[in-house]
């Protein structure tokens, strides 16, 4: 475990990983990794072997894993893990095909949103099927002193609902299940600080989503879109972001309470992007 390297990947956040075999590190190795992933908020581990059972180990190492509503998508026999594909079998998608498909927190719609997702890459399409990471600790950093002010007290309401959500498109594969599917498998909405504290490192961070947010309780319907689009527009500027290319059998993990992510698309009809994610339960934000 000596060999370790932690390698920055780009100004914004991002670090690789380099040297070791996920789920084989000891509780120095993982103090290591865990320092890093605080640090530079997305590890890369390049060239991973990792069956179903290991990487739900490994996420276990972050703590209590949390099972993602959109239940259809489970890899049959690991209710943890879902899968992220362009695959169809029998003409039907294998998995979620438009998962992160708007810039987003993972599960900031739940009252105990994610706290790391783990993604991890089984095919790579020729093109396309990019991820993108942007730092919201640098969104709130860089904000004017007026508009942190503007802030400090306000809550943003967060829903997994897409038709309740202007800002974002219904994908085609589930506009034939009209709007009762997102009813049927919606938490109810939650409510949570626009800016929030992480529990570890004590920073603050801008906590809110194209995907997601839908409103700011304490201000008038207006006055809160308009903030919104603000802050969303702020929230992804190039400065703030990291790019990642995947190749087959990297491993990401990134920390949910201080990024807002992306999947780029532009996969060509035909070809395959096939990943697995497990998700892992974080604090109620404050
Ligand atoms: C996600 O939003 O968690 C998935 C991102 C991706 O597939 O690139």
């Amino acid at each position: 475990m000596s060999d370790m390297q932690i390698n920055p990947l780009s100004e914004a956040l991002g670090a690789e990983v380099i040297g070791v075999n996920v789920g084989e590190f000891d509780e120095a190795a993982f103090d290591k990794i865990h320092d890093a992933f605080l640090e530079y908020q997305v590890l890369v581990f390049r060239n991973q072997n990792l069956p179903p059972d290991r990487q739900v180990s490994f996420a276990r190492r972050f703590g209590e894993l949390d099972i993602h509503v959109q239940k259809e998508s489970a890899l049959p026999g690991h209710e943890e893990i879902q899968i992220l594909s362009t695959k169809k079998i029998d003409g039907k998608y294998v998995g979620s095909p438009s998962a992160g498909d708007n810039w987003h927190s993972d599960l900031s719609y739940s009252d105990l949103p994610t706290l790391c997702s783990m993604l991890y890459a089984m095919e790579i399409p020729e093109e396309g099927g990019d991820t993108e990471w942007a730092n919201m600790y640098t969104a709130y950093e860089t904000l004017s002193d007026e508009m942190k002010r503007q802030l400090d007290g306000l809550h943003a309401r967060h829903t997994y609902n897409r038709f309740r959500n202007p800002r974002v498109e219904v994908p085609e594969v589930y506009k034939g299940q009209g709007k009762q599917r997102y009813a049927d498998i919606a938490p109810p909405d939650a409510i949570h600080p626009v800016v929030r504290t992480h529990p570890e490192t004590g920073r603050k961070a801008l906590y809110i989503s194209e995907r997601f947010t839908i409103g700011i309780e304490e201000l008038p319907e207006e006055d809160g879109q308009a903030l919104l689009d603000e802050l969303i527009a702020h929230q992804k500027q190039r400065d703030f972001i990291y790019r990642h290319k995947w190749d087959q059998h990297d491993l990401t993990i990134w920390d949910n309470r201080c990024l807002i992510h992306l999947a780029c698309g532009g996969v060509p009809e035909g070809q395959i992007r096939h990943m697995h994610r497990v998700i892992v339960r974080g604090d109620k934000p404050f």
